[in-house]
């Protein structure tokens, strides 16, 4: 008998996990010894889910609402994503272009498995929110990282010219996070613009996640890519709830494609997870369609962290900060205390959360090589922490600096 095999295959291989998740197994070690741990890494909002939708839950649990739906969803729920995304975006997504999904993770997996073909590539402004890259690999396309302009005090943005130079004959997506993980950018609506136009010219599809399309700051100006009237042609449009409504556990998203794709989406969406599960879907509708009030508050905190790590961190020496725009995340560049430490960027990481028992994230996590020298900073985390984090970071900063 041949000895089994511990050997997994070759695109399996090539993929990465998601380092925020290492992290927090890294930070509940450090309190499980007992040391206090103040977590910028991982990107959840630190509110619990608002009590009506926890309610429209459980309700559904006590009707019996608990076996398996329509792979695309309920209908109602595709029914309020369409409503919902119609009457804030003006565009005219109807419920059956709509498929629910468990979480926006599995919409970008099921979304990219359905277009790429192997050889294809895929553009990617970096740095990135890592998943996209990993399933263009996985299907044996090319992921093709374009870095984005940073320009201190302003923070991050999309280098149109350094994308339109990356595209070739066998682009057959370019990924558009917006707002975006982890610079805390809101691209303008002239970048989206030109961005969509270059897509209309080339015949390329944009991979939409706007997944943080509520989290706007100080006015944000932000434009959905579902408000173009030809969005049937270029947009694989990506959303969810976990963060809007704080409901990161109940894994619950959704996917917009043209009608005729639909099918072939299905049939992936139910190899891979049958359905969304069953009572979280009742409690999405009731997050649409219910009292927003909750998540206007919460929005309203969120901004006034970014304020508060910006006023904070904009005193320390050897760190690059500004003001986000939108999402819950600051990437300042801090490679000039990198460099006075002589440390590399996971080093660095592991030494503020040695000395300071504080937690970020290192930028080579996003996912290649842009976001070296720089860190993510998730703001989603109770005031007080983030007020006191931020002065840990700026007491190390000037320890290193001297
Ligand atoms: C840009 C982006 N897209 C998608 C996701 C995944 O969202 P979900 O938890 O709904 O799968 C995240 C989570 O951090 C994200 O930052």
């Amino acid at each position: 008998m041949s000895a089994p095999t511990l050997d997994v295959g070759e695109r399996v291989k090539r993929i990465v996990g998601e380092t925020a998740f290492t992290f927090l197994a890294l930070a509940r070690e450090y309190e499980a010894r007992g040391r206090r741990v103040i977590s910028f890494g991982i990107g959840q909002p630190d509110f619990v889910t608002p009590a009506h939708i926890r309610e429209a839950a459980k309700r559904a649990l006590d009707e019996g609402f608990t076996g398996y739906t329509e792979t695309a969803g309920i209908p109602e729920l595709r029914e309020a994503i369409a409503e919902y995304l119609n009457s804030r975006y003006g565009s005219d997504v109807r419920p059956d272009e709509v498929v629910v999904t468990t979480g926006a993770k599995t919409a970008i997996f099921i979304g990219l498995a359905a277009y790429l073909r192997p050889g294809d590539e895929v553009i990617i402004p970096e740095p990135s929110y890592y998943a996209y890259a990993q399933v263009a690999k996985l299907f044996d396309a090319k992921p093709v990282f374009v870095p984005m302009r940073f320009e201190p005090g302003k923070g991050f943005s999309l280098d149109l010219e350094a994308i339109e130079d990356a595209v070739t004959p066998r682009t057959r997506v370019i990924v558009l996070n917006n707002p975006h993980n982890p610079t805390g950018a809101v691209f303008s609506p002239e970048e989206v613009d030109a961005l969509y136009e270059l897509a209309r010219r080339k015949g390329i599809m944009i991979a939409a996640d706007e997944i943080y399309d509520n989290f706007l700051f100080d006015g944000a100006r932000f434009k959905s890519v579902i408000s173009y009237p030809d969005w049937r042609d270029h947009v694989i449009y990506v959303n969810g709830f976990s963060k809007t409504f704080s409901m990161t556990g109940w894994r619950l998203g959704y996917l917009v494609v043209r009608r005729e794709v639909i099918p072939k989406m299905l049939d992936l969406a139910v190899t891979v997870y049958s359905c969304a599960t069953s009572f979280a879907q009742k409690a999405g509708v009731t997050a649409l369609r219910g009292d927003w009030g909750p998540v206007r508050e919460m929005i309203k905190a969120f901004e006034e962290r970014a304020r508060i790590l910006y006023d904070i961190l904009s005193k320390a020496p050897g760190i690059e900060a500004y003001m986000p725009q939108g999402a819950f995340y600051m990437f300042p560049r801090v490679k000039k205390l990198m460099d006075a430490m002589g440390v590399d960027d996971d080093a660095f990481v592991h030494r503020l959360l040695d000395e300071k028992g504080v937690l970020v994230l290192p930028g080579t996590a996003f996912p290649d090589k842009a976001g070296k020298g720089f860190i993510r900073i998730s703001f989603a985390t109770a005031t007080e922490l983030v007020r006191e984090g931020a002065q840990l970071i700026v007491e190390f900063a000037r320890e290193k600096m001297g």
